[in-house]
């Protein structure tokens, strides 16, 4: 879709909602579920990260569309089990589960926990005894390198994430002898937002060696692999899209291989993803209040800015703050320099310096694009306690407003310790 087609819709949610809004299309999130399905021939189950965005209509629409949600908290895992996914679906990751946390998982009937650590493990397996089950782990594993590329990795150096591959010969016959777990497999995550075809294909043949590795060490056939995506989006002008055709030309020998083995003939392949899914889908619409000049540049001040969308601003985790693409709603005609402001009392609070936009003035509509994924989820709204913004969805038939129950997932976890040594 083009942004010019776009524009009806966005200037439709603003009008009808209020700014500011996130505004999300079905149409793209499907096209790319095919694109991927199709392109690695249905090698890969898709899991989506519920971080990348919670919204519930979001989960619901997607829950007939993608086999398997990989969550990270048990407000996600509630936010899930409410959109009409089933807990056998979910996988659990995150480096500081707590014991409330693995025990609501563990007696809603989640599919996998993803151990990250023999601690977080050992507590697993004190907490299934107590109610006398046994419950499906992935292991995390932390690979020792992660090719250049990622913009942000998780691996490679010290790290809260998964087990360390060094460590591994010693933590897997722990965890292997747990007698109220059962592992089914591995799960790696080591780095995001790639636009590198050539990087993601050598961070896949990581996994893949070091999924051999182990299982073969560990006398393992597993059930499941859950291969981090670090697929990325264009967010910034010049940004080149990763290349998939490359991606796929370049794995599908190895992962073909992989699956040749009888060790692996059972085991399903999941891609675990967020922003390559929905990412694209989504805009941030903000309005702007008013224009200052102010020593030489034009500032336009917006209603909705870093509060909503901290990852525009240029402050999750970029090494360089560059502005997101955006355009005017509706707007054409010669450009001007101008900065884009949102209306908190800081000077971060910045979402572009210096972009060229057609001449704005108050009550003219800004669009930043790329907001499909880690907007509202990854950012400081109550910081001067402006009302949460909207969430619009547009699908097939209609254009509709996502009511939000703040609360529901958030409610407190019961201060439950268990006794790990007891069990
Ligand atoms: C464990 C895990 N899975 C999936 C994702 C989704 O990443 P992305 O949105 O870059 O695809 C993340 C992101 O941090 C993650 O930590």
């Amino acid at each position: 879709m083009i942004d010019a087609a776009l524009d009806p819709w966005l200037r439709q949610s603003a009008d009808r909602y209020g700014t500011p809004c996130f505004v999300y299309f079905t149409a793209p999130i499907e096209a790319r579920i095919a694109a991927l399905d199709h392109a690695f021939g249905g090698r890969f189950d898709l899991s989506f990260a519920v971080k990348a965005n919670p919204n519930p209509a979001m989960l619901a629409w997607l829950a007939p569309r993608i086999p398997l949600l990989d969550i990270s908290s048990i407000g996600e895992m509630r936010l899930a089990l409410r959109s009409g996914w089933d807990a056998a679906r979910l996988s659990f990751t995150g480096p500081a589960k707590r014991d409330a946390e693995l025990a609501e998982a563990i007696a809603a009937g989640i599919g996998e926990l993803v151990v990250e650590s023999p601690r977080e493990a050992v507590a697993a397996n004190a907490i299934a005894r107590s109610m006398g089950r046994r419950q499906a782990v992935l292991i995390r594993i932390n690979p020792d390198a992660v090719p250049r590329g990622f913009g942000d990795q998780m691996a490679g150096s010290p790290s809260p994430f998964g087990i360390d591959v060094e460590q591994t010969a010693e933590a897997l016959p722990l965890i292997l002898a747990l007698p109220h777990l059962r592992v089914r497999g591995f799960h790696i995550y080591s780095g995001t937002q790639c636009l590198r075809a050539d990087a993601v294909v050598e961070n896949y043949r990581t996994f893949i060696a070091l999924f051999r590795h182990l299982a073969e060490a560990h006398g393992l056939a597993p059930d499941k692999l859950v291969f981090g995506s670090g697929l990325g989006i264009p967010y910034h002008e010049g940004d080149t899209p990763i290349d998939l055709d490359a991606v796929v030309a370049g794995i599908t020998p190895a992962l073909d291989a992989l699956r040749a083995n009888p060790r692996f003939a059972r085991t399903r392949l999941a891609l675990e993803l967020g922003r390559y899914l929905v990412g694209e889908a989504g805009y941030f619409v903000t309005r702007v209040v008013s224009i200052k000049e102010s020593r030489g540049s034009r500032i336009a001040l917006c209603d909705g800015g870093m509060n909503n969308h901290l990852p525009a601003s240029g402050l999750f985790g970029m090494v360089i703050r560059r502005a997101y693409k955006m355009h005017k709603v509706g707007g054409e005609g010669p450009t001007e320099k101008v900065d884009v402001t949102g209306p908190l009392c800081t000077s971060i609070d910045r979402l572009a310096g210096g972009i060229d936009l057609p001449n704005l003035e108050p009550g003219d509509l800004i669009a930043v694009h790329n907001s499909g994924a880690y907007g509202l989820t990854a950012s400081p709204m109550h910081f001067i306690s402006h009302q949460p913004p909207v969430e619009v969805m547009v699908d097939a038939v209609a254009i509709r407003a996502i009511p939000r129950d703040w609360a529901a997932h958030c409610q407190p976890l019961p201060a439950r310790l268990v006794d790990h040594d007891a069990a």
